[in-house]
């Protein structure tokens, strides 16, 4: 087990689509197990493998409360088969640095893929973990969550971090 370095935005790798994993082998569980620490370590509720650089389709979340066990679920080769509703929430990621904004999804989901074991998994979600899932499979696809705000808000953003990125080198 290991914490790998999340890739941030403007890195190219967020916008390469990932594959579909076809054999959950030695490497898919380390890749796994990996994610988990990263994402727990960062801390965040929702990692997709492309954002540590590997460009396989697994993405890992738990949307568990703070003061109960963690519950994680991990899915390969996600699919929304169903999206219902609106909801307007407020989205961070841990690959856009200091941002968050108000994102416009579906209230809820249904989600296909496998588990780690590689048996098929079904999940209905709504609210949060549907937010997360529609964030998490949008990924995937190359797309994040500031593709999906105003431009206005989008340039404002990429100036902040422009001038932040900045001050880091010169700092
Ligand atoms: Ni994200």
């Amino acid at each position: 087990m290991a914490i790998r370095r999340i890739r941030t935005y403007p890195d190219t790798v967020l916008r390469e689509p990932a594959e579909p994993v076809t054999n959950i082998d030695g490497k898919i569980q380390q890749l796994i197990d990996d994610m988990a620490d990263t994402m727990y370590n960062a801390p965040g509720i929702g990692l997709t493998s492309n954002q540590v650089g590997e460009l396989f389709r697994v993405i890992i979340f738990d949307t568990s409360p703070k003061d109960e066990p963690n519950d994680l679920t991990v899915l390969i080769n996600p699919e929304i088969v169903e999206a219902d509703g609106v909801i307007v929430d407020e989205e961070g990621c841990l690959s856009v640095i200091d941002y968050r904004a108000d994102v416009k999804r579906a209230e809820c989901v249904t989600v296909k893929g496998i588990d780690r074991e590689g048996n098929p998994i079904t999940l209905k979600k709504e609210g949060l973990t549907a937010i997360v899932l529609q964030h998490e499979v949008d990924h995937l696809n190359g797309i994040l969550f500031i593709d999906r705000i105003s431009k206005l808000k989008r340039e404002l953003y990429k100036r902040r971090l422009k001038k932040l990125l900045k001050q880091g080198e010169s700092s």
